[in-house]
């Protein structure tokens, strides 16, 4: 209430009464140049004989004492074996000489896509690893053993901080790279990544190179084999080209990215749910069947009423295509997705909703449109303090450049809207407070260019907007 009545006084005194509600376009627009592929020549393989690549990691179960570990072996199916043990057992167990190492096998998958055959595709779960606990890893083949490390989250609870970075339509270009460098590299340390969607951008090349894929999976590894990334699919997975023989939706992504998906009840990879440390997250998939009754839908139905506050405070979702937009780059086609979930959204009170597919970034205020129903004409976004904060973070640089068009009179439900590419990091502080920050790339890695916090919902449902907004 002090704050409120400190802004509205402020406002008062400098005769910015206007500016006090409206929301901000960055000054700050990249120039619209065409991004371009690294080569495929300077993501090289590891070294070695049929050395395990593209290793990457992403939560194994619902609770988080379980990971996936992916890799390939790029000539022989084997080996197949991930060694693991915990990191203060080596040092403290030494003296007496054998410490417990761990070992789990893989699954091995492959596929063709039109003239592609990729290699062995290795995914092995491990669970009941302890939580808040630092693990190494080695994935070995003949001569070379590769060694990451990793560390649990802490057990799901109301009060446990939790610090996560936030990525969307990433690619692999010098703009891609510059992101995933920033990120690695903020002084505000993610321990995990939410991804938006769209990963590898390969459909974007003839006949959908899947050697795109292979390059990106040697390109995020120095991130992703050391702390999960949460996935969530695009357009950009769906790889559906009749054209070219291959008529199976998302076959190279669900090939070569698995997700713990049966740990909450869900029939498909594309859409599940996790509890990490204080967060309840949930990942839905805007290029699958939503409608009612579909698989989708009951999933979601069954799903939001299980969450307990009081173990989980924080709802956040992650999906692709963004409801709230005000960029004439796909404008509204993450509409009809909104029409039928978002009345569940505002009713379970979620905290934050994360989209991407849009290359630019996007914060909006909390608001809703969830009155009309056909007759009564009652349609528009309006303030609502049970609505979640939409964030559009497809900004991580990927082949087909920035969208740089956004629509002329920024909308009351847009917060703040920039044609950049960057990044951004949620620390979650307790279970009412959490601290949102987004990098753009053009400036160092400190450089906060929007921030904003965010009240829990459920815990603490005060207005955050007058703290947040600032003027241009
Ligand atoms: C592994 O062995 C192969 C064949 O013996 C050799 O060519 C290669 O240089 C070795 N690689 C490493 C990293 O030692
Ligand atoms: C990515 O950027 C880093 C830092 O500038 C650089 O060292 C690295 O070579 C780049 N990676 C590629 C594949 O270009
Ligand atoms: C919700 O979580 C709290 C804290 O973990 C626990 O004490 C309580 O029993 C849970 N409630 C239900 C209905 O499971
Ligand atoms: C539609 O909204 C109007 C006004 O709020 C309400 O009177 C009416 O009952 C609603 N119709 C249905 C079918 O829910
Ligand atoms: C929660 O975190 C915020 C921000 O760090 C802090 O101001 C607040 O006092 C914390 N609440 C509790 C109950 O510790
Ligand atoms: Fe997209």
């Amino acid at each position: 209430m002090a704050i409120i009545w400190f802004w509205l006084m402020t406002c008062v005194l400098l005769h910015i009464a206007v500016l006090c509600n409206a929301g901000v376009t960055s000054g700050f627009v990249r120039k619209a140049a065409w991004s371009v592929d690294i080569p495929k020549s300077h993501f090289p393989p590891p070294s070695g004989t049929n050395a395990p690549e593209q290793v990457h990691i992403t939560q194994g179960d619902h609770e988080g004492s379980g990971m996936i570990i992916s890799w390939v072996t790029p000539f022989e199916r084997y080996p197949n074996v991930v060694t693991y043990w915990e990191a203060d057992a080596e040092y403290e167990h030494n003296k007496h000489k054998h410490y417990h190492k761990h070992k789990t096998h893989s699954t091995i998958t492959t596929y063709r896509y039109y003239d592609y055959s990729s290699g062995y595709i290795h995914h092995a779960t491990i669970k009941h690893l302890k939580f808040d606990t630092k693990y190494f890893y080695e994935v070995a083949s003949h001569n070379v053993t590769r060694r990451f490390s990793f560390t649990t989250p802490p057990k799901p609870g109301p009060d446990v901080p939790y610090t996560f970075g936030v990525i969307g339509d990433l690619g692999q270009t010098a703009d891609s790279n510059q992101t995933l460098e920033h990120y690695v590299s903020n002084p505000i340390k993610g321990q995990a990544v939410l991804f938006a969607g769209d990963l590898s951008y390969a459909d974007d090349h003839p006949n959908h190179d899947n050697t795109k894929w292979d390059t990106f999976g040697r390109f995020i590894e120095k991130s992703v084999a050391y702390q999960p990334w949460i996935w969530s699919a695009g357009n950009h997975e769906i790889d559906f080209a009749p054209n070219l023989g291959e008529s199976v939706p998302f076959k190279p992504y669900l090939h070569r990215y698995r997700v713990p998906y049966k740990a909450s009840q869900s029939t498909s990879p594309l859409w599940y749910s996790i509890k990490r440390a204080s967060t309840y997250i949930i990942v839905l998939s805007s290029y699958s069947a939503y409608g009612k009754y579909t698989p989708q839908y009951k999933w979601l139905e069954q799903e939001l009423p299980k969450i307990n506050r009081s173990e989980t405070p924080w709802i956040i979702v992650i999906l692709h295509a963004p409801w709230y937009n005000s960029n004439r780059y796909h404008y509204m086609e993450g509409e009809s997705m909104r029409v039928q979930f978002e009345p569940w959204f505002v009713q379970h009170k979620v905290d934050i909703v994360f989209a991407g597919h849009v290359h630019s970034y996007e914060r909006s205020e909390r608001i809703s449109n969830v009155k009309y129903n056909i007759t009564n004409g009652l349609s528009g976004p309006v303030r609502d303090s049970s609505a979640p904060v939409y964030i559009t973070i497809g900004d991580g640089g990927n082949i087909e450049g920035i969208a740089d068009n956004f629509i002329d009179q920024q909308p009351s439900y847009s917060a703040y809207r920039e044609a950049s590419f960057g990044h951004a990091i949620l620390e979650i502080k307790n279970r009412t407070h959490a601290y949102y920050t987004w990098h753009r790339n053009q400036d160092n890695e400190p450089v906060i260019a929007d921030s904003a916090w965010f009240f829990n919902r459920f815990w603490y449902p005060e207005d955050e907007s007058s703290i947040n907004n600032k003027e241009a």
